[in-house]
């Protein structure tokens, strides 16, 4: 893509000072922006546009040698479907088609799977007395969530995951010495993307997005349109929740008392998504050529726009407290609702199966890339339950509609007695036969065996 250099941080084309908040990029792309109130004036309208892939694939192809060039051109009808890169119409158009995944229903209809996905994430997490938090918890909860939206194993979903960057790399590889290979290899990749969703289509549970495309129930978009945005989706949804989840991990388990209380801990996401968003910035292409407070902003320029800068509160009372994490206007993200609840499951789960989780106390590593913002590691410790007779006599007489704490349960009573167990993160014992009564159920899970 040709972008028109940009003069010098702090002085705008005709000389004058630059608004608050817009500094220059590096290397001339275009314009910085750090602050709330230009963020909301720049990102209203249609004025910006999104990076779409056409005219850097363009360029590439113009490097490439002729055989290569159909590669090319496939690569970018892929590109060029996917709704985060298209222009207005067709974006609305694509957008419009994927909403039925995201609405209120849609998210309560996956909220159950969202706290039994939760729950068999953590558990062992919790039984190991805790370990690193992003590697055991954050990400394969994140994949868990999101291959069931998009209707394929977890595995597939990390393959489809890895194979979309390889995809995605293409887009850089007329900077590289050989951008023939780069094609090659993000072709290939392209190739294995659809073997990958062919072969999982068939097995699809209905409500996901390759079991709505087998019924053919998503819009009136072609195959090639329903296929480049399944894939978007599965790169939408995994460093994305996973950060959010690791960076409100980091307030929610360091400050004591806030995981056993749910208004806090939906306190301390909102603070997390706000000063540590996940994706940190937006990417932004200017359309038409306009200006602001006499700054000129030229076809072409990059505008990013810094999501932590663009959140803050304190210097500008605007947009109320509108968060920038999930993007702003037309584009603003489809999962935000989802990813919040998912978020709000995964911390209720940790509270029953660990209560007491907390910080190691290490420092937090956090990751150094250039759009995502999470710890790297995050040491997090689950000392066993503090137990509790009393409440877990009264826990089990209540499901099981007993006061006599004596009486022989039967062996469905003793399933029960298991489940309530697992619900306050207690394992039970390998045989259930082997306890007879809620007496014996309690004595033996407040032991050092529960
Ligand atoms: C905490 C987690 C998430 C964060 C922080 C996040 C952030 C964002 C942001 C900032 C954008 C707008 C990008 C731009 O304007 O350039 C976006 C768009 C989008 N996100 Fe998310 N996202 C998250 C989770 C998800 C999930 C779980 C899904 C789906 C499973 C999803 C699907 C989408 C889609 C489809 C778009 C494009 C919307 C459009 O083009 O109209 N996101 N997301």
């Amino acid at each position: 893509m040709s972008h028109t250099r940009s003069p010098d941080a702090g002085a705008s084309a005709a000389g004058t000072a630059l608004p608050d908040g817009l500094s220059g990029l590096p290397n001339g792309l275009g314009w910085l922006v750090a602050d709330r109130h230009l963020a909301v004036r720049l990102l209203t309208g249609d004025r910006l546009g999104v990076l779409e892939p056409g005219p850097v694939m363009a360029d590439l192809a113009a490097r490439l040698p002729g055989q290569a060039r159909p590669l090319a051109q496939e690569l970018t009808s892929f590109a060029e479907r996917i709704m985060l890169q298209a222009g207005p119409a067709r974006h609305a158009e694509l957008r419009k088609a994927f909403g039925g995944f995201f609405d209120a229903d849609a998210v309560k209809a996956v909220t159950p799977f969202m706290g039994s996905a939760a729950e068999q994430v953590v558990r062992p997490f919790a039984g190991a007395g805790g370990g690193e938090f992003m590697t055991a918890v954050a990400f394969p909860y994140a994949v868990r969530v999101g291959a069931r939206l998009v209707g394929v194993t977890d595995d597939d979903y990390r393959r489809l995951h890895k194979l979309s960057q390889q995809v995605a790399l293409v887009a850089y590889a007329a900077r590289l010495k050989d951008p023939e290979e780069a094609v090659r290899a993000g072709h290939a990749a392209l190739a294995r993307i659809r073997e990958t969703l062919a072969a999982a289509r068939p097995a699809a549970p209905p409500g996901s997005v390759l079991g709505e495309w087998n019924a053919g129930a998503i819009g009136n978009l072609c195959d090639a349109d329903i296929e480049a945005n399944a894939v978007m989706l599965v790169q939408a949804s995994l460093e994305t929740v996973a950060g959010m989840l690791g960076n409100a991990a980091v307030r929610i388990l360091g400050t004591p008392g806030a995981l056993a209380d749910p208004g806090r801990r939906d306190a301390l996401l909102d603070d997390a998504l706000r000063e540590e968003p996940p994706l940190k910035t937006l990417e932004r292409v200017v359309r038409e050529p306009f200006t602001v407070d006499g700054h000129e902003f030229r076809r072409g320029q990059v505008v990013s726009v810094r999501v932590a800068d663009a959140n803050r509160l304190d210097d500008d009372p605007v947009a109320g407290r509108a968060l920038f994490s999930f993007g702003w206007g037309a584009y603003r993200c489809l999962g935000a609702r989802l990813a919040r609840i998912q978020a709000l499951e995964l911390f209720g789960a940790l509270h029953r199966a660990a209560p007491d989780a907390a910080l190691a106390g290490e420092e937090v590593e956090r990751v150094r890339h250039i759009r995502f913002a999470m710890p790297r590691r995050l040491r997090v410790v689950c000392p066993p339950p503090r137990t509790d007779r009393d409440g877990l006599t009264r826990a089990l007489c209540e499901a099981l509609d007993e006061h006599d704490a004596d009486r022989p349960l039967t062996s469905l009573e003793r399933e029960v007695a298991l489940v309530v167990l697992a619900e306050r993160g207690m394992a039970g014992p390998e045989d259930p036969r082997e306890l007879t009564t809620i007496g014996e159920w309690v004595r033996w899970a407040t032991s050092e065996h529960g």
